[in-house]
């Protein structure tokens, strides 16, 4: 088979390598400073996090979320209670997120268990939402058949332009993911890259580097 791969880049980043001895020994520390470092780089949202459920039998699927708040309670996203990602949570709590930094040649992957946050996470952050914002998880049945767009977009806009308060659904929340592993990938030439995992250990992390 004639195959035209796609362009290789080389990755060369030689001089941030990481290992175990220089790493944060608290993993949410060292996912907090490679965040901070691509905010400051200016990317663009750097929150943009790819989130891996399985149905109870094992089937998996992936989607991307905005990761909204992290520290020792865990890692936040918001969705619809009702969503496909949803149900598979209520099924199977082991879940899988992944961060990809592309111009820093930075990946971190984390596992973990998820569970729905607290109503006054939920509430604090969708309050903070914009209207229109409000209106759509209010209107949206995430992810169910779409029957008609045009009633669909006549219920969002009479909502949204009212004056009415919007409250938060029931059927709409955060997540929070408790990680149980980390994996801190950074690329370097040749494809001999640096990964550092941390698995949890009781109320500690052990730390172990990876061959590329
Ligand atoms: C960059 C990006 C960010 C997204 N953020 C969210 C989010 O925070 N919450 C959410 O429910 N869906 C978000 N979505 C939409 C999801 O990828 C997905 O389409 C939706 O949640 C339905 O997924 P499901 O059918 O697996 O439940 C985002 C999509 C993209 C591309």
């Amino acid at each position: 088979m004639n195959q035209n791969y796609p362009p290789r880049q080389d990755y060369n980043f030689a001089s941030s390598s990481i290992r175990a001895e220089n790493v944060h020994s608290d993993p949410v520390e060292q996912f907090r400073l490679w965040y901070e470092e691509e905010e400051a780089a200016g990317h663009g949202e750097p929150n943009r996090i790819a989130l891996a459920t399985t149905t109870k039998s094992g089937a998996p699927s992936l989607r991307m979320v905005l990761l909204k708040i992290f520290g020792p309670e865990g890692f936040f996203f918001f969705s619809d209670y009702t969503s496909r990602k949803a149900v598979e949570m209520e099924a199977n709590p082991h879940v899988a997120i992944l961060s990809h930094w592309p111009r820093l040649q930075r990946q971190v992957r984390i596992e973990g268990r998820v569970e729905k946050s607290s109503r006054e996470v939920t509430e604090n952050y969708f309050n903070s939402r914009p209207r229109l914002s409000r209106a759509a998880a209010a209107v949206s049945h995430q992810s169910s058949v779409m029957d008609s767009r045009d009633s669909f977009e006549a219920q969002l806009q009479s909502l949204a332009a009212g004056e009415n308060p919007i409250e938060c659904p029931e059927t709409w929340g955060g997540y929070r993911v408790v990680p149980t592993r980390f994996e801190f990938w950074q690329g370097q030439p040749g494809r001999v890259h640096d990964r550092v995992q941390y698995d949890v250990e009781g109320d500690q992390w052990s730390l172990s580097e990876l061959q590329p």
